[in-house]
C-alpha cells in the first residue's frame, strides 16, 4: 500500500514539486482507470499541499463540467463552459491563477473559506477533458511555479489514467 511521504515546505517550490511528481507517479503507476486516480489524487494533495481548503477534479460531460472525486466541502455539482474560474480554465484551455476570488468576475463559491484558486485543464490530444481545481483559504497561495508545478501534475495524471476514450470529451 502506497504511503504518502510529508514534504518539507521550507526548501523551494520546485524541489516541493519534483517530490510530489514522484510521488504521484508512484501512486498511480500501472493503474489507468481515470476516476480511481482522481480520487487518489486529489486525496494526495489536499494531503501533502499546504493552505488548501478545496482540491478536486470536474469533468466535461455533455458540454459542460461535472463535480469529479474531490477533498473538501462539498461542491457545487455542474458548471458551464465560461463559468467560474474552472469554466475558464475549459474556455482558455488554458490554467488560470486566481490572487483573489472576489477580484474574478463570476467566481463561483463553493467554499466561503476560498480566497485564492489555481485551476488547471485536462488536455489530451487537444480536448479538454475537465479540470483540477485547488482552493486556499489564504489570498494568493498559488503563483507561476505553483501553476507549473500542478500542469505537471496533471501531466502524470494524463498519461497514466485511460480517460481519452471519448466517454470525457468535449
Ligand atoms: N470556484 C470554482 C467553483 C468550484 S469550487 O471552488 C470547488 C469556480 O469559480 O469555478
Amino acid at each position: 500500500m502506497f504511503t504518502p511521504t510529508a514534504l518539507p515546505v521550507s526548501g523551494s517550490k520546485q524541489d516541493f514539486y519534483a517530490s510530489l511528481a514522484q510521488q504521484l507517479s508512484g501512486l498511480l503507476h500501472g493503474e489507468p482507470d481515470a476516476i480511481a486516480n482522481a480520487a487518489n489524487m486529489s486525496a494526495l494533495l489536499y494531503d501533502l499541499m499546504p493552505d488548501l481548503n478545496w482540491a478536486g477534479f470536474y469533468f466535461m460531460r455533455g458540454g459542460e463540467l461535472v463535480l469529479g472525486p474531490f477533498q473538501g466541502k462539498v461542491a457545487c455539482v455542474r458548471i458551464a463552459v465560461g463559468r467560474g474560474v474552472c469554466g475558464t480554465a475549459v474556455e482558455r484551455k488554458a490554467s488560470v491563477v486566481v490572487p483573489d476570488v472576489h477580484a474574478f468576475p463570476g467566481h463561483i463559491a463553493c467554499d466561503s473559506a476560498s480566497r485564492s484558486e489555481l485551476v488547471v485543464p485536462l488536455v489530451k490530444d487537444g480536448r479538454v477533458l475537465g479540470v483540477l481545481d485547488l482552493d486556499s483559504p489564504n489570498p494568493a497561495r498559488f503563483d507561476e511555479e505553483d501553476r507549473e508545478g500542478c500542469e505537471r501534475l496533471v501531466q502524470i495524471y494524463l498519461e497514466a489514467s485511460d480517460i481519452a476514450d471519448g466517454s470525457f470529451g468535449l
